[in-house]
């Protein structure tokens, strides 16, 4: 299949004819990836199985793992779930449209095949103009995950597309670097007390400020276990798994943790391999091993965020044998970029 890769040129000021052919392909069952404010999506037809088997096909994804149904507008939540739980309602009226997602009750309107077979249904409002003016062309809810194959860093410009998707897609609306950088907070609100099944950039603080009270999937909080499986099916996978061995420096004192990363780094260079370092703007003059990749500024943590996907891209093409990288608060934004970061590490962390 050959893939058609459009150029958005003005994204604040998308017009709509520049996205007609796109919400075609989506309306006849075609695939399109298309930029959001966290990542990029691979779109298709939320209501149609047939489509969504594509995007399982095309991603190499697992077909229990559900996808997050993406909306334009309030009316059209409605159809899709059999019931609006308060929670749900106010979240969706504080954070809507953005970089949230809701689980709701499904409606008999949403396929399984959408669903991964549950009988709940992941819906997100995004706010990127591109991502809202497609899905209310397509005049359907669009079913999106992250645009990368399954097993990769989700995709945060449209050349992480390209390498991940061409020839085995419609079309890659280019809309520029998302502005976010990890994939939206997960939120069930289908119970009695909402529970976070993925952090994102609607922090802990925000949800509850707005709910009050929300609890954390326990299976999310560390290492895989038999016994504890979550509640987003996709969170139990590794997700991304670096093509080198990524291990995680952590520490209370910042000198502690340059001297064990170089370290670790000067013995695998004398060993021959290749050894890339995550670091930041602040500590970047003091590492003398290996690739050294600042992923952002600590002082402003949506920094590490933009970049942390990219960043671990980078070291897969350059083939790294291993990785080290510093740690970051668990504060904030900062429990999601850890929490992308430590499954990536498979929880190996090293505490200086
Ligand atoms: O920011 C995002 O959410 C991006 C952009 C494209 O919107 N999408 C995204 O989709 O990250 P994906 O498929 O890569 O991740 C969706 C996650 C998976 O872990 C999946 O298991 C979970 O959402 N999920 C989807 N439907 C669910 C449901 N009904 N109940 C629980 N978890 C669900
Ligand atoms: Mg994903």
């Amino acid at each position: 299949m050959e893939t058609k890769l459009i150029k958005i040129k003005d994204s604040a000021n998308i017009k709509d004819v520049e996205l007609a052919e796109a919400a075609e392909v989506i309306r006849r069952g075609g695939l399109v990836a298309f930029p959001t404010e966290t990542v990029y999506g691979l779109g298709a037809n939320a209501l149609n199985e047939d489509a969504a088997r594509k995007i399982y096909a095309a991603k190499g994804r697992p077909s229990d793992n559900p996808l997050i149904a993406h909306i334009s507008s309030m009316e059209e939540l409605a159809p899709l779930v059999s019931e609006i739980p308060e929670a749900g309602r106010r979240l969706a009226e504080a954070y809507w449209p953005g970089p949230l997602t809701l689980v709701f009750p499904k409606s008999g309107l949403v396929p399984y095949g959408t669903t991964g077979g549950l009988d709940t249904v992941a819906v997100r409002m995004p706010s990127d103009p591109v991502a809202s003016r497609l899905i209310a062309l397509a005049g359907v809810p669009v079913a999106a995950p992250s645009a990368n194959t399954s097993g990769r860093p989700s995709p945060t410009t449209a050349r992480h597309v390209w390498q991940d998707m061409n020839g085995r897609i419609d079309m890659i609306l280019d809309g520029g670097p998302v502005g976010i950088g990890v994939e939206s907070t997960i939120v069930d609100v289908s119970g009695s007390v909402p529970v976070l099944l993925r952090p994102g950039a609607v922090t802990m603080e925000m949800l509850e400020k707005t709910v009050g009270h929300v609890e954390i999937d326990p299976a999310i909080q560390g290492p895989p276990r038999e016994d504890l499986r979550p509640k987003a099916p996709g969170m139990k996978y590794r997700h991304y798994a670096p093509h080198g061995d990524l291990v995680l420096v952590e520490g209370a004192g910042m000198e502690a943790v340059i001297s064990r990363i170089n370290g670790l780094a000067k013995e695998k260079t004398d060993q021959g391999f290749r050894v890339g370092i995550i670091c930041t703007d602040e500590t970047m003059g003091r590492y003398r091993w290996g690739q050294v990749r600042s992923v952002g500024m600590r002082a402003k943590e949506e920094t590490i965020a933009h970049n942390l996907f990219a960043v671990l891209r980078e070291f897969d093409d350059l083939k790294t044998d291993y990785i080290y990288s510093e740690s970051f608060s668990r504060e904030h934004l900062g429990q999601a970029i850890m929490n992308r970061l430590t499954k990536a590490a498979g929880y190996h962390v090293i505490r200086v």
